[in-house]
């Protein structure tokens, strides 16, 4: 055998070192791009405790989202809600001229790709275009003084109402299970129950709660149909959410659920507070989604705001005997409507934040999470 030594010893010592090098140094490194469909499924990691959803959009400055984000989608979720594309102006944005064929594209996407959907949502005081307030004159009817709101004029809406409801949900049965059915109802302000800003509850009053639950019941009894609002999980917003819906619920208008929206700050968030009123509501018989989730940075490191997800999601998971479904309102921070926050898991590059680690396993550290991932 003729070997050349010289060479020979060298190629063994350059391979003891970079064996060496690597022993001691990291085995991963934790700059590298992750690739969004290598991590685990959020979807799998609760599929024993709540669905996992995510709001998108197709309309507005960030069109293109919708279908560059449909890997994160896709793995990670197992529920979907339109961001805009549900509401009045996009699906009836004139009086009988309706508008289905945005929305259509991502319900199909969902039932193609076996994605639960939630619609948001049919009766809001806001993105809701004026012409469904307009009496037979063109004038604005909440606008008129209260004595001169007419019976003419009640009817004129709450049939617009409930023609908005027929025909959306029509469109939808079978393909939407559950639907925020009123939005943000409930005024900020003790001295009110309703808003009172509210085209709906000015012209029609406490009423129009009524009309709406029992009407969307009426179209699709097979819907899951939902309460949703920002805060009333608060202290200072519960006891009034609450009156409102008990009485409901007690002349048997039918409601099922309360979205709790959950636009929350890693910054002075109350875990206890939401635990409690996620259980007062359950009392009231009623499921809980929480259907607008992210968490904002301002103010906090992202530590903080992975420790804040990773205690949400413990609790959500103590208490996943009412809590059905959590859906996040954005796939990834840059498309975020709170986007100077950065509120979600993503970041703009797809790539997992801590948030997403701490979720992973909130029993663990969020970098323990992703250590035992990259070291596999
Ligand atoms: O569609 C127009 C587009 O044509 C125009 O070029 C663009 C310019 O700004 O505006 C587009 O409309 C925007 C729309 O989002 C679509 O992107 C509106 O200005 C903007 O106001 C609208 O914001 C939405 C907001 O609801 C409006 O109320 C957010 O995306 C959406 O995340 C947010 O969602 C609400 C929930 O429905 C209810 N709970 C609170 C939550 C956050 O506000």
């Amino acid at each position: 055998m003729n070997r050349n030594f010289p060479q020979f010893r060298r190629a063994v010592a350059l391979i003891m070192l970079v064996v060496l090098a690597t022993g001691c140094t990291s085995l991963y490194d934790r700059n590298k791009p992750i690739v969004a469909l290598d991590v685990p499924s959020l979807r799998d990691i609760y599929a024993d405790y709540f669905d996992v959803g995510v709001a998108v959009s197709l309309a507005g400055w960030s069109p293109q989202t919708f279908a560059n984000h449909q890997d994160l989608i896709e793995w990670h979720f197992n529920s979907l809600t339109a961001e805009n594309e549900m509401k009045p102006d996009a699906l009836q944005p004139r009086e009988g001229a309706f508008s289905f064929s945005t929305a259509d594209k991502m319900v199909d996407y969902a039932v193609d790709n076996n994605l639960k959907v939630r619609g948001h949502t049919l009766v809001w005081h806001n993105q809701t275009p004026a012409w469904f307030f307009r009496d037979e004159a063109g004038d604005l009817i909440h606008e008129k003084p209260k004595e001169a709101i007419t019976e003419a004029d009640r009817e004129l809406v709450k049939r617009r109402l409930e023609e908005h409801i027929e025909q959306v949900m029509t469109h939808y049965a079978g393909k939407v299970y559950a639907w925020d059915v009123v939005n943000e109802a409930v005024s900020d302000h003790y001295t009110t129950t309703h808003r009172p800003d509210s085209p709906w509850y000015i012209i029609l009053g406490e009423d129009f709660m009524r009309i709406a639950f029992t009407k969307a019941h009426e179209v699709d009894p097979e819907a899951k149909l939902f309460y949703n609002d920002y805060n009333p999980e608060m202290y200072y917003k519960r006891g009034r959410t609450i009156d409102m819906l008990k009485s409901l619920l007690d002349e048997g208008v039918p409601i099922h659920g309360i979205g709790i929206q959950g636009h929350w700050s890693a910054n002075g968030l109350n875990v206890r507070e939401i635990e409690e009123s996620i259980r007062m509501y359950a009392e009231l018989g009623l499921e809980i989604h929480i259907t607008e989730l992210d968490v904002g940075r301002k103010g906090a490191t992202e530590a903080q705001q992975a420790e804040a997800y990773r205690q949400l999601f413990r609790m959500f998971k103590r208490n996943s005997d009412v809590i059905t479904s959590v859906t996040f309102w954005g796939t990834t921070d840059d498309v975020s409507w709170r986007r100077d926050e950065n509120p979600l898991l993503f970041d703009a590059k797809k790539q997992p934040k801590p948030a997403f680690w701490a979720i992973v396993d909130t029993e663990k550290p969020w970098q323990q999470n992703r250590d035992e991932y990259l070291r596999r």
